[in-house]
């Protein structure tokens, strides 16, 4: 496992390493979740390439940059039974040089839900995601189901930028009680991680209504806020959303494949999780 942080010495792996090339982007504190992308890479492809960088463009003012856990040696140490070839480490004066001034910023999808919570957010993800499939040039990249807006973002940059990268997405990985594998879980007091249940608990009661026949969105949605409501260690939905799987544009009726989001902050901590409708 080669671990170099220079973007001339990637440049000089992904020259003479076998194809298809697969790249995890990650921003480190590696749980089972990203473990599952690049155990799900290293099935598809010849070559497998891990990026670790925490990404300052894509954090807000008051968000959690600073305090985003980071262990190198950790995160290493996981990756390395999994017979990853490269993982890239960048300083951020790397990534972003003095003098680095473009954004990539994507449209209609990249506005709603977390980026109109986030502003600048998806601008953020989009111009490093745009910036590794450039320095990496992989054949494929791979993104969790967990941060589904996200997905949806790639998608649209992978296509609209003609990158030549086929994105795939893989489900959410969770703990034994629903929770979404995070690093952000790290934050949470154990009082707060066992309330964070609520999260899927509330996922798994739009999905058992949508099951039981409803198709009134309005209802799902109500029925998701009252079950989060009832958790007295939420201290604020952010947004229930019930919306197209694709466009992510909120429905009225579920009458199309249907994504239900939710974001919800617990104490200071703020979680996000979702859920795809189906019929079994
Ligand atoms: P990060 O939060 O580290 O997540 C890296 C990848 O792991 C993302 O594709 C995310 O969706 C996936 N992931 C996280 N938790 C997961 C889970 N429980 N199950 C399955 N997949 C999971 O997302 C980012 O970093 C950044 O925005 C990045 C894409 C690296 C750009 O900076």
């Amino acid at each position: 496992m080669l671990v170099v942080g220079r973007v001339a010495q990637v440049r000089e792996f992904v020259a003479k390493t076998p194809r298809p090339l697969g790249l995890v982007p990650t921003m480190g504190a590696l749980h089972q979740g990203h473990l599952a992308l690049v155990g799900a890479a290293r099935r598809q492809c010849a070559s497998v390439a891990v990026s670790i960088f925490v990404n300052p463009t894509q954090f807000g003012p008051n968000e959690d940059l600073t305090a985003y856990p980071r262990d190198m040696q950790r995160d290493l140490d996981l990756l390395a039974p999994l017979g990853v070839d490269l993982v890239f480490v960048p300083l951020v004066e790397e990534i972003y040089p003095e003098g680095f001034d473009t954004r990539v910023e994507v449209g209609q999808v990249a506005r709603r839900l977390e980026g109109g919570q986030r502003p600048g957010h998806f601008r953020g993800v989009a111009t490093v995601v745009t910036k590794l499939f450039n320095i990496v040039r992989p054949d494929m990249a791979y993104f969790g189901e967990k941060d589904a807006q996200q997905v949806r973002v790639v998608k649209r940059l992978a296509r609209d930028l003609d990158t030549g990268v086929e994105i795939v997405v893989v489900p959410t990985v969770r703990e034994a009680d629903g929770l979404a594998m995070s690093s952000r879980n790290m934050y949470l007091s154990p009082a707060e991680r066992s309330a964070a249940s609520v999260l899927y608990r509330a996922l798994c009661t739009a999905q058992r209504l949508y099951r039981e026949g409803e198709r009134d969105a309005g209802r799902i949605r109500q029925a998701v806020e009252r079950v989060l409501g009832a958790e007295p260690l939420v201290v604020a939905v952010d947004y229930v959303s019930v919306a197209d799987s694709e466009t992510l544009d909120e429905l009225e009726r579920v009458d199309r494949p249907t994504v239900v989001s939710l974001a919800v902050r617990i104490g200071r901590t703020r979680l996000i999780d979702n859920i795809a409708l189906s019929g079994v």
